[in-house]
């Protein structure tokens, strides 16, 4: 069926000059779906993830979201069917506020008369409140996102992600810069957008991270997708990471819609 999955890409290329960063690669993910995208430096993670967040183009292939053809030409154009990228570097502006971090490109208007201004209370209110749900301490939703530390600024861009209920999140090594603890509160951050059934793309390099988030993992190696696995029939990380490393040529399943995948393991 044609409208089974969230987003489907079919062989997309991307090409550097003379790199070839992608080299042909069909990507699936179903609404409710966590997907972890693994690989080794330089594999092509990030620039998948910059090409279905509208940030890059690629140089040939095809986009379906929900059944239909796109051109994901520029990141507004993601946003507006309701994908939201969190950046390895995490994409937020250091001399703005918290609470204008979140707001940015939807800020409030407040109408007064024929006046018509932002409604920076109403805004401080709603991220500090996404924020408490996620969990996570940020002092103030006034302070500027400078002097936050990591896992702060973490907790801020995925709270811009979740205020919104997002269609599909992408998150670019959310927790790299983290701390055990901070880690736990992303990953718990996580889980909650993910109960809210949107489609979660994760590019991590910790296998535990894998292992306990997905529901299904893709594996890149030098610009090709070499792995596309549900996590449920691996028994640890050593599959994944022989297809990482090329110990293992390939090991790629049926696209199956997630729903039919997770009604199969139930029945097995
Ligand atoms: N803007 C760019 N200009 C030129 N080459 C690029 C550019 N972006 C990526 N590349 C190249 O494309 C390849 C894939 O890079 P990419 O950033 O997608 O890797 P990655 O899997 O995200 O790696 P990492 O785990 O280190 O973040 C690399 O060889 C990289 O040097
Ligand atoms: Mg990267």
């Amino acid at each position: 069926m044609a409208h089974s999955f969230l987003l489907q890409a079919t062989d997309i290329r991307k090409s550097y000059g003379a790199v070839e960063a992608l080299r042909g690669v069909n990507f699936h993910i179903s609404r409710g779906e966590t997907v972890a995208l693994i690989g080794d430096n330089g594999a092509g993670k990030s620039t998948l993830v910059k090409i279905l967040s509208g940030a890059t183009r690629p140089t040939s292939g095809a986009i379906a979201f929900e059944g239909r053809n796109i051109a994901l030409d520029n990141t507004d154009i993601a946003r507006d069917l309701g994908i939201e990228t969190v950046y390895q570097d995490l994409g937020l502006c250091s001399n703005l506020t918290v609470a204008e971090n979140i707001f940015l490109g939807r800020e409030m208007i407040r109408r007064l008369g024929p006046l018509r201004m932002l409604a920076k209370r109403e805004m401080h209110r709603r991220a500090a409140h996404a924020l408490k749900d996620l969990s996570i301490n940020v002092p103030r939703t006034t302070a500027s996102v400078a002097g936050l530390s990591g896992g702060q600024r973490q907790a801020v861009a995925l709270a811009r992600a979740r205020l919104w209920e997002r269609a599909m999140i992408l998150l670019d090594e959310p927790t790299a810069a983290l701390g055990v603890q901070e880690t736990r509160r992303a990953m718990d951050s996580m889980r909650q957008i993910r109960n809210e059934g949107t489609a979660v793309v994760l590019i991590t390099h910790s296998m535990p991270m894998v292992m306990e988030m997905s529901d299904r993992v893709v594996v890149m190696r030098r610009g090709e997708k070499v792995g596309d696995v549900s996590t449920s029939k691996l028994e640890s990380a050593d599959a994944l990471v022989s297809l990482i490393t090329g110990a293992t040529e390939r090991w790629i399943e049926e696209p199956a819609p997630f729903a039919a995948r997770m009604a199969e393991g139930a029945a097995t």
